[in-house]
Parts: structure tokens; C-alpha cells; sequence
């Protein structure tokens, strides 16, 4: 695994890390001797993934939050900052969508929350985090898009699709304001991922077809991501600002 020694003792904040790709950036960024926030609405596994990276020796806690909601955003983000003295990474990972579904079906309630879920609470995280990362020494935010938001195909929704388009956008805004103070602003886009979730919603079938689609042949795991935002995140990666990083095995150029 490339390793970052610049990421030691640095606070990193990521959202959705319960579970799937955020659970695994949380180990990954853990066993750079990242100090990490796990902020996420599921306690139950959030505490699981915050114990199991402390009984290998690094450094998490879970910050139980609604990321729709700004109270308890503002809540997080105080006492993230309290107990480890300032953030210098957000990762925004949380996100998702329920069904497949066209515009002319989908319930307006529908839209709004995966509207809310997807782009409101990347609003809301960074515009809270930003005094802290204008701290830092060296501030990252790492918006998860996906390739969803990237192009149009049928295994999708569309309110998912517009809001990670947005997501895409709003780092490029975020990336042109917070330049000047040293933070950069970038985002990586997933294909489908064998994450637990999806491996038990989807078929062998399924994943077969799915990866006979993909030039690499295979879908993407949670690693692939983390290794990305990793980089992202590391000195290595410091003149690297508001650009999508497709992470999806060349997918997104068929
Ligand atoms: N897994 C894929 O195939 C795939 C493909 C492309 C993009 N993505 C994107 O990658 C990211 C992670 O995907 P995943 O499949 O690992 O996710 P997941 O569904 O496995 O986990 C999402 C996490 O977000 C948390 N969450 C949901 N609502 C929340 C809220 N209101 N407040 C706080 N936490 C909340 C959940 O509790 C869960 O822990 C998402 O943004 C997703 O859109 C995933």
C-alpha cells in the first residue's frame, strides 16, 4: 500500500463511514495515522467500524449526525473540532438513492430527498467545515460523485444523477474560492462497487454482466476508491484541484 507520512496526526472527517466505501477510506486514512471522524446516522455500525480501527492501534470516533440537517451538522462539526483540536480532511462519501426510477414517475417527496441526502449535506458539511480547514496546514475536501453523475444510463435515477452532477459542480466552486487559502477541492466518481450492500442486492448475474461492461473486466472494490482519495489527500496530490477523478476501470469513456 503507497504510503503518505505527511497524513500522520492530520483530522479527517468522513461522512457515510459506517458502511461501504466510507468504512473502508476510514481504515485506509486510519493506517496513515490519520486521526478520523466517522459522522454518520448509523451509530451501530459507525461505533463498529470506530472500535475496530482503535483495536489496530489507530485513531477513530464516531460523531453520530444527520447530514440533511444543519443543526446536527453544526453540532458535528463543533465537537469534531473539539475533540481533535481542528479538521483538515472532509471527505464527503454519505449518499445514495432508493430505486430506478423516470422523471414522469418519480414522487416530487422522492426528489427532494435525494436531492437533500446528495448535494444539501455536501453544502452544509463544507460551509461548516471551511473556517477549520482554513486552519489547517494543508485543508483537502473530497467530494464522492459518481460515474451516475458523469452520464446518463438506464440503471439509474435521475434525481441521483442531477444531484451528483451537482456535487461535480460544487466542487469546482469550492475549488475556485478556497484556493487562495491553501485548500483544494476535488472530487472521485465510482462506478457500481462490491461493497457488502451491493453484493447482496445484486446477482452473480449481475455482477457478471455489470464487469463484461467495464474495460478492466471486474467491478470496482471500496479500495479502489480510498486509494484514490488517499492520493487526494496527500502532499503528493497538492497541486491537484477541482477535478473529478473517475475511478470506474475506463467505463465512463464507452
Ligand atoms: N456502491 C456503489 O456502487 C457506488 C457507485 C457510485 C457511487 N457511489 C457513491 O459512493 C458513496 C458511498 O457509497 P456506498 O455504496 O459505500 O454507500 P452505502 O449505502 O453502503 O453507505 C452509505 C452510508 O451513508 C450513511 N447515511 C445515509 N444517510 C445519512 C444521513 N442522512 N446522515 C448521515 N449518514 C447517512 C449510511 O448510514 C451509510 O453508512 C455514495 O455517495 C454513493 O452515491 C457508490
Amino acid at each position: 500500500m503507497a504510503s503518505y507520512p505527511e497524513l500522520k496526526d492530520r483530522v479527517a472527517l468522513i461522512t457515510g463511514a459506517a458502511q461501504g466505501i466510507g468504512a473502508e477510506t476510514a481504515r485506509l486514512f486510519a493506517q496513515q495515522g490519520c486521526k478520523v471522524a466517522i459522522v454518520d446516522i448509523d451509530a451501530d455500525n459507525g461505533k463498529k467500524v470506530a472500535d475496530a480501527i482503535g483495536q489496530t492501534g489507530g485513531t477513530a470516533r464516531l460523531f453520530k449526525t444527520d447530514i440533511t440537517d444543519a443543526a446536527s451538522v453544526e453540532q458535528c462539526i463543533a465537537g469534531i473540532a473539539q475533540a481533535f483540536g481542528g479538521i483538515d480532511i472532509v471527505i464527503n462519501c454519505a449518499g445514495g438513492y432508493g430505486r430506478l426510477a423516470t422523471v414522469e414517475d418519480m414522487p416530487i417527496d422522492e426528489w427532494d430527498r435525494t436531492v437533500t441526502l446528495n448535494l444539501r449535506s455536501v453544502f452544509l458539511i463544507c460551509k461548516m467545515a471551511i473556517p477549520h480547514l482554513k486552519k489547517s496546514k494543508a485543508g483537502r475536501i473530497i467530494n464522492v460523485s459518481s460515474i451516475s453523475g458523469r452520464t446518463v444510463h438506464a440503471a439509474s435515477s435521475p434525481a441521483y444523477g442531477a444531484a451528483k452532477a451537482g456535487v461535480t459542480q460544487l466542487t469546482r466552486f469550492l475549488a475556485f474560492q478556497l484556493g487562495p487559502d491553501n485548500i483544494t477541492a476535488n472530487a472521485v466518481a465510482p462506478i457500481t462497487t462490491l461493497t457488502a450492500r451491493v453484493a447482496a442486492l445484486r446477482s452473480e448475474a449481475d455482477i457478471e454482466r455489470i464487469a463484461s461492461q467495464v474495460p478492466l473486466r471486474r467491478l470496482a472494490v471500496p479500495e479502489d476508491h480510498a486509494q484514490a482519495m488517499l492520493f487526494l489527500a496527500s502532499d503528493a496530490a497538492a497541486y491537484i484541484n477541482g477535478v473529478v477523478l473517475d475511478v470506474n476501470g475506463g467505463r465512463v469513456m464507452m
